[in-house]
């Protein structure tokens, strides 16, 4: 597995996991890492913060609110920084990596984990269109929720950094269920639960219709998740 090859050597110290949700990428996180004195994990969405409280509910684990533009931290208060899947939801993803840094002790560790959207398969294109679609309604509801970034953006992004032994990698998850019919009705219900939630917006027609769209296309072609940049490096 790409993460275990990436940290399996590593004795991360501290670590700060920023956008972590309910904690899906703080576990690949205690999985791969050689060891790690404490994860704090901090997002923006309560909910997700108080089930990854559950998950992970060890002394060595705390879980806070915190935007990741005004982390609440000392300078260089962790000996590595990750984000994963949460850049493109930045309103300011450059902002916000500049405050990662900033918390990053000088020599620590920078990983990046982000999906991207160049040399698509169809059924990848397929998600990064349902993934639009889901950035698009968050947008009308007032959540920042960028489109998916393109390869030389992430590391244009990583270039601002100054990383020294930066690390590039590539990988792609699973695409062998892309054609499976029950693969298929879970992407399609979960579109079914965002029509439904977004009933008497003005916009909820045309996005209705893009849904449909959408699931032709998920039974024409399939769909799976589309390929990830890792980004690594140290201050
Ligand atoms: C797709 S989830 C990624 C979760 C997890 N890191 C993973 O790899 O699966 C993106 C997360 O970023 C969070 N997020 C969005 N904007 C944020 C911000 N400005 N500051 C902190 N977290 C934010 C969202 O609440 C969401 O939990």
């Amino acid at each position: 597995m790409i993460f275990n090859n990436l940290l399996s050597n590593i004795d991360a110290g501290e670590v700060l996991d920023v956008g972590c949700g309910s904690g899906q990428f703080t576990e690949i996180l205690t999985e791969s890492l050689k060891s790690f004195r404490t994860i704090t994990g901090v997002d923006v969405d309560e909910e997700s913060l108080a089930e990854a409280g559950t998950k992970f509910s060890d002394d060595n684990f705390r879980f806070l609110k915190a935007e990741s533009q005004e982390l609440p931290f000392e300078e260089e208060s962790f000996d590595m920084v990750a984000i994963s899947k949460a850049l493109h939801h930045m309103e300011d993803p450059v902002a916000s990596l500049a405050e990662m840094r900033r918390v990053l002790k000088t020599g620590g560790y920078f990983l990046i984990n982000e999906m991207h959207r160049d040399q698509l398969t169809d059924a990848h294109e397929s998600h990064m269109l349902y993934h639009h679609l889901r950035s698009e309604i968050d947008n009308l509801s007032g959540i920042s929720h960028n489109k998916t970034f393109y390869r030389k953006d992430l590391i244009m992004l990583s270039d601002k950094l100054g990383l020294a032994e930066r690390t590039i990698l590539e990988f792609s998850p699973d695409s062998s269920r892309a054609m499976d019919t029950d693969n298929i009705a879970e992407f399609i219900a979960k579109m079914d639960g965002w029509i439904q939630a977004l009933k008497g917006h003005p916009e909820s027609r045309r996005i209705e219709e893009r849904a449909e769209e959408l699931k032709e296309r998920f039974r024409k072609f399939g769909i799976s998740r589309p390929p990830q940049l890792l980004i690594m490096g140290s201050k």
